[in-house]
């Protein structure tokens, strides 16, 4: 019996749950719970941490789990870690959906940094006006950096915020150039701090940093142990052929 679990979250996993559930594929997506409306579903949704590698190997043997892709944010990586290793031990087979990092290109003007601490340690000097897009977990650890002016766009409205001196964008994505263009130019923008999700629909705020010549702080993506990395819906779905799972019924 096929039962394939997406441990979602993004765009990646939403198009594969949308092709699953159009072929007929026995599926459960599952969220962290991270936001107060997380998108419907195609398919029966679980909301929640399993419990570390252990809590998931028990969340597979109990639902009979026989395939998991692991369509998360590529700095999901706890996450991520977790599903390599609880596959590992309940012997479910696992591939990753994944998304190419951005890669500079002409007239960009990045910095890389390593993780969130890296572009904490680089916000040291004069106040700046920052647009800080890296979600809502990490905010705690900018408060180090309280000098600067920070525009914030986040999926839900946050509550208190450790940060004195911001600005909120309550917003989700996919975004525009034009409007994310708009949003810089208001804010009085001048410098981005990024994660490199890669994908299109945060892309366009680097854009726009290219465009008006403004630099980038990137902080790049965690590493992960080796995995089944596949790149596209069809991929995937034929990952699931090659593994026996049978489509189109
Ligand atoms: N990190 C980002 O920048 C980012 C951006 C956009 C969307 N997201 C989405 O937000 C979710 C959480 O991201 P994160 O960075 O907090 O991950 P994380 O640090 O790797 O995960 C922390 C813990 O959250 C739980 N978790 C994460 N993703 C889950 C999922 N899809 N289903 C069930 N439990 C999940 C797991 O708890 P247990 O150990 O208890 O199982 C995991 O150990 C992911 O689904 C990701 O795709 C993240």
């Amino acid at each position: 019996m096929t039962h394939l679990l997406i441990l979602g979250g993004t765009t990646e996993a939403n198009a594969l749950a949308k092709a699953v559930a159009e072929q007929g594929i026995p599926a459960t997506y599952s969220y962290a719970g991270r936001v107060e409306n997380p998108r419907p579903q195609p398919l029966p949704v679980r909301v929640g941490g399993f419990g570390g590698v252990d809590g998931l190997a028990s969340y597979l043997r109990d639902h009979s789990v026989s395939h998991v892709v692991d369509a998360t944010h590529p700095f999901a990586a706890q996450m991520s870690g977790n599903a390599i290793q609880a596959c590992r031990d309940a012997h479910v087979p696992l591939a990753a959906l994944t998304r190419s990092a951005w890669t500079a290109q002409e007239g960009d003007n990045w910095h890389h940094v390593a993780d969130i601490n890296g572009a904490v340690a680089a916000l040291s000097g004069a106040p700046q006006r920052v647009f800080l897009a890296v979600g809502r977990m990490h905010l705690e650890d900018f408060a180090a950096q309280p000098q600067h002016h920070y525009l914030l766009r986040l999926v839900d409205e946050p509550g208190a915020l450790p940060l004195p001196n911001c600005d909120v964008v309550v917003s989700r994505g996919p975004f525009t150039v034009e409007d994310d263009r708009a949003l810089m130019q208001q804010h009085g923008i001048e410098l981005v701090v990024s994660k490199n999700a890669g994908g299109t629909g945060a892309r366009a705020k680097l854009d726009v940093a290219r465009a008006l010549g403004m630099p980038v702080l990137m902080i790049d993506r965690p590493a992960l142990p080796q995995r089944t990395e596949l790149s596209s819906v069809a991929q995937v779905l034929g990952w699931l052929a090659h593994s026996g799972v049978n489509l189109g019924v």
